[in-house]
């Protein structure tokens, strides 16, 4: 596996490799590797030629007061995991030349960012579409992987992908679970033994909205309030939202149908988690290897 840090060079060797005919996969991380990238990266070894992990804890995507300082690393142990599933080259480049000074250009997704995720954190996908258009630019991959764990965060790419022409597929992969139900993060890190155990909270309050669903209850004002009183039943809990939207359009549902996504957002005390699930498909328990 080979490291690369410098974005020209990231730039000149996919190119290479494409002029070769392989056919490239990238799957973009702010690493401290979990079960959930290892799954992306597992897809994407499965798919293609040669296989591009990012590696970029990227600033712009973290609003002031929020965990960049924080964000747990472990680039060397990333290596090791990476190198084991195959991973051909590993970008991860300094935030400087990401961002050199003098930078001034963001992309803008309008619409999909303005609520959710969007509405708690200013910026943050703007951040994040930057990051990732870059990304694209830079390696020109076939395929880009992406977890169903951060829905909003997926739909955003794929509308930045289709609208700028970048000409490539993405790939949203199934949300990974701990075996009681929590969807892996890198953030679950900061949970304390108490947090952790109030944390599946989210995953409960999802399996609570799929159960009613299953019985007949389409009403999503009602689903939103299930999900919100499992939630705040937790001390350490508190309910950043929950709601039924479009699966595309990310627009909130009056009435919940089968493709329509249940999501959720809460802080166990200072620690912002996420989850979600697609209604009318068994996606929690297929996270979940036990409960
Ligand atoms: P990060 O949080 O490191 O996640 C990298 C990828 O792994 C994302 O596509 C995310 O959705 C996916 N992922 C995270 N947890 C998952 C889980 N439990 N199951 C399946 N997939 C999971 O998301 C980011 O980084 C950044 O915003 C990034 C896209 C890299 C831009 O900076």
């Amino acid at each position: 596996m080979d490291i690369i840090r410098i974005p020209g060079e990231m730039r000149e060797t996919a190119e290479n490799l494409r002029r070769a005919g392989l056919r490239l996969g990238l799957v973009p991380t702010m690493g401290y590797f979990h079960e959930g990238h290892l799954s992306l990266i597992r897809r994407a070894r499965a798919e293609c030629d040669r296989v591009v992990v990012s590696v970029f804890v990227n600033p712009t995507q973290f609003g002031p007061g929020e965990d960049l300082g924080l964000y747990p690393r472990d680039f060397d142990r990333d290596c090791e995991l990476a190198a084991a599933e195959g991973v051909d080259l590993l970008f991860a480049p300094a935030a400087d030349d990401v961002y050199p000074p003098g930078y001034a250009t963001y992309v803008d997704v309008e619409r999909l960012t303005e609520g959710l995720c969007g509405a708690s954190r200013p910026g943050h996908f703007r951040g994040v579409a930057t990051v990732v258009a870059k990304l694209f630019n830079l390696c020109r991959p076939a395929v880009a992987y992406f977890g169903q764990k951060d829905y909003q965060q997926a739909q955003v790419i794929k509308r930045m992908a289709a609208d700028l022409d970048f000409g490539l597929q993405v790939e949203v992969l199934p949300i990974v679970r701990e075996p009681d139900g929590l969807a892996m993060s890198s953030r679950n890190q900061y949970l304390s033994v108490d947090e952790r155990r109030q944390a599946t909270c989210l995953y409960r309050a999802l399996g609570r909205a799929a159960e009613l669903f299953a019985s007949g209850e389409t009403g999503a004002e009602r689903l939103a309030a299930e999900m919100r009183a499992v939630v705040e039943a937790e001390p350490a809990a508190r309910l950043d939202y929950a709601a039924v939207v479009d699966a595309n359009e990310l627009t909130p549902r009056r009435r919940a149908a089968p493709g329509a996504v249940a999501v959720v957002a809460a802080f166990i005390n200072d620690t912002r988690l996420i989850d979600n699930t697609i209604l009318g498909t068994d996606d929690l328990k297929a996270g979940a290897t036990a409960c």
